[in-house]
């Protein structure tokens, strides 16, 4: 993790460093769909609109005034998906094709569950007028060719005040079928601490090191926990009042999976951004744009690396190193996150 402190705004960012990445999963995407149609689905037959709102958040400005990110996605469904009928178990072992030998296979064989690839078995609806009602106000937007739609509004500090409750603003998202969804935007002030921590590795066990594992944990396996991170993290919230903002490299489809877990396992409230995301504020750019911002910077290592491996060093080149902490158990996080945690006086 890393955390960098400027005048009034504290960020702290809670990151696993990774070099291996998860576009895995987001090759299996494309196979999926595949997969799909060669089992019996009509793509041309989705004929149930829905859609996905992610919690998102609003910045306070300079001058005061507030703006507020909206993100969601437009998608159809099909009430006639054989995939989640009988078909699935022949499906589910040409999809384990891709990624496992014969001999993994076995492991693969039949487990896929269900639930997990149905949000995949989707058709993007692009080109969407989309009206979002914020307060009562409307505002028109389009979705993307991936049927996604990312934006944002600004708005005076006096509305926001009127709008909001706990610290959030809820809105609506209205397709063309006036079909009307509920999203959620936190509110981000600039005093106070934020914590941005990523969700692979860091608070979720997800193996990414280790693809067929990787895959058998997004979509076979009971999502688990990594032990003592939610407690950790209520810790903080009791402590510090901060806000939480989740980060994944996993594709949106596995966002209310996500979801669900995070709120089984009592982690605070907070906004998700999944693969997609690309809101400057967030995560990565934090600490190029806002370094002064980031107060401290947590690791967690999976592969038991210490923290004197040249590889944080060049990482963190350039970050005062009482500031970053490499970490494997979550006892070895501070209770309190006002002082920086890494050992002092050395340069890195
Ligand atoms: C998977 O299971 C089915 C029956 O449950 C079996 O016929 C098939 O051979 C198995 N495939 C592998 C690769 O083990
Ligand atoms: C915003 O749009 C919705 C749906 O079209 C409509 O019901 C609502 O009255 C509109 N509100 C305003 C303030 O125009
Ligand atoms: C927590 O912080 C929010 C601002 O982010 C503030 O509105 C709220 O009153 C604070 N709660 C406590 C208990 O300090």
């Amino acid at each position: 993790m890393l955390s960098i402190k400027i005048s009034y705004y504290f960020i702290l960012i809670l990151i696993y460093l990774s070099l291996t990445s998860t576009q895995l999963i987001h090759k299996l995407q494309d196979k999926l769909k595949k997969v799909a149609s060669s089992h019996g689905i009509d793509t041309t037959r989705y004929d149930y609109e829905e859609m996905m709102l992610f919690p998102n958040v609003g910045f306070e400005t300079k001058d005061g005034g507030w703006r507020l990110n909206v993100h969601g996605w437009r998608f159809q469904t099909s009430i006639r998906n054989k995939f989640l009928g009988k078909s699935s178990s022949a499906a589910a072992q040409r999809l384990a094709r891709v990624v496992a030998s014969d001999e993994q296979l076995v492991y693969f064989n039949d487990t896929f569950q269900r639930e997990r690839l149905k949000p995949f078995m989707l058709q993007d609806e692009s080109n969407e007028r989309i009206t979002i009602e914020i307060g009562n106000q409307n505002f028109s937007t389009k979705t993307d060719k991936d049927g996604q739609f990312r934006t944002s509004y600004m708005f005076k500090n006096a509305d926001v005040q009127k709008l909001k409750k706990n610290q959030q603003i809820a809105y609506k998202a209205i397709g063309d079928n006036d079909d009307s969804w509920k999203g959620t935007i936190y509110l981000v002030e600039r005093k106070g601490l934020a914590v941005i921590s990523d969700i692979d590795d860091t608070v979720k066990i997800s193996e990414v090191i280790d693809k067929i594992r990787l895959v058998a944990n997004t979509f076979i396996h009971k999502f688990r926990v990594v032990p003592g991170m939610p407690e950790t993290y209520r810790t903080w919230k009791a402590k510090h009042n901060c806000t939480f903002h989740y980060i994944s490299a996993m594709p949106d489809q596995l966002y209310t999976f996500t979801k669900e877990f995070f709120d089984e396992e009592r982690f605070p409230e907070g906004t998700y951004h999944m693969s997609g995301e690309r809101d400057p504020e967030i995560y990565g750019s934090i600490a190029r744009m806002y370094p002064k911002r980031v107060r401290s910077i947590f690791i967690r290592a999976v592969k038991g690396e210490k923290g004197d491996d040249e590889r944080f060093f060049t990482a963190f080149k350039g970050v005062p190193r009482e500031k970053w902490m490499i970490f494997t158990d979550s006892r070895e996080l501070p209770k309190d996150l006002s002082n920086p945690p890494g050992p002092k006086g050395k340069k890195t």
